[in-house]
């Protein structure tokens, strides 16, 4: 499975590919949004020069040309960019040029499976349905993951689940049980996954072992050294 950033903060990003386990990213708008003195563009180049995988850059215009043209413009600034487009008529019809045109792209804010099978109909190489929110209106986020990778495997669409709207690390192990091919994930939840109370407990136990064996190794020694007697003078 691919484990993907779901953030536009650099550090994050380095600090995440620094563990070799980084796949790819997502940005969107309200990511964007929290970034200080940078352009969009300026962001996309800085992460798409960390780390190699697919990176998505999301079109906000509402009309197919609109789309078109942010997202071609997104797509020239790196070879790993991949427009991230809504879903929505206008957004299916400009998927669908992309696709054409050979610009991969992203369908975000899906919530159906039909949405997915729509999205992967129009070529968009990642579908992103949106777990958390979904999940918000008490309804079951994972059954859309279930049934949308059903889809895409039965019809070998040539189209990726990425669980997306990711909110804790449960949602990551069963987007993975639930054959999603990749998840993105906010950079606390990818923290959370590495951390379990008992590990972090057991590192400071075995350092506090090891350095009491230490000492008693250094103490044995002194006492087994013969204790040199003061010179006698005269
Ligand atoms: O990838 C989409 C994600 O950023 C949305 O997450 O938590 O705002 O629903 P959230």
């Amino acid at each position: 499975m691919k484990l993907f950033l779901d953030t536009a903060d650099i550090d994050e990003i380095r600090t995440v590919n620094s563990w070799g386990v980084l796949d790819g990213v997502t940005t969107n708008p309200t990511l964007f949004g929290k970034v200080k003195g940078m352009t969009y563009e300026e962001v996309l180049q800085e992460i798409c020069g960390i780390n190699g995988g697919p990176v998505s850059a999301e079109v906000v215009a509402d009309d197919v040309e609109g789309m078109l043209r942010e997202g071609r413009h997104y797509a020239k600034l790196a070879d790993n960019i991949v427009v991230k487009v809504p879903m929505s008529e206008n957004g299916l019809a400009a998927m669908s040029r992309f696709k054409a045109e050979g610009i991969k792209t992203n369908c975000t804010l899906i919530f159906t499976a039909n949405q997915g099978l729509l999205a992967a109909k129009a070529g968009a190489s990642l579908l992103s349905p949106f777990v958390g929110r979904v999940d918000d209106i008490n309804e079951d986020g994972m059954q859309v993951i279930r049934e949308l990778a059903e889809i895409i495997r039965f019809f070998e669409y040539d189209s990726e689940v990425l669980t997306a709207s990711v909110r804790h690390p449960r949602h990551v192990t069963e987007a993975a049980l639930n054959g999603s091919h990749i998840a993105t994930l906010p950079f606390k939840v990818f923290q959370q996954m590495v951390h379990h109370p008992l590990t972090d407990k057991g590192i400071v136990q075995f350092k506090r072992d090891w350095e009491a064996a230490r000492a008693a190794l250094n103490d044995g020694a002194k006492e087994a050294s013969p204790k040199r007697e003061p010179a006698k003078v005269g």
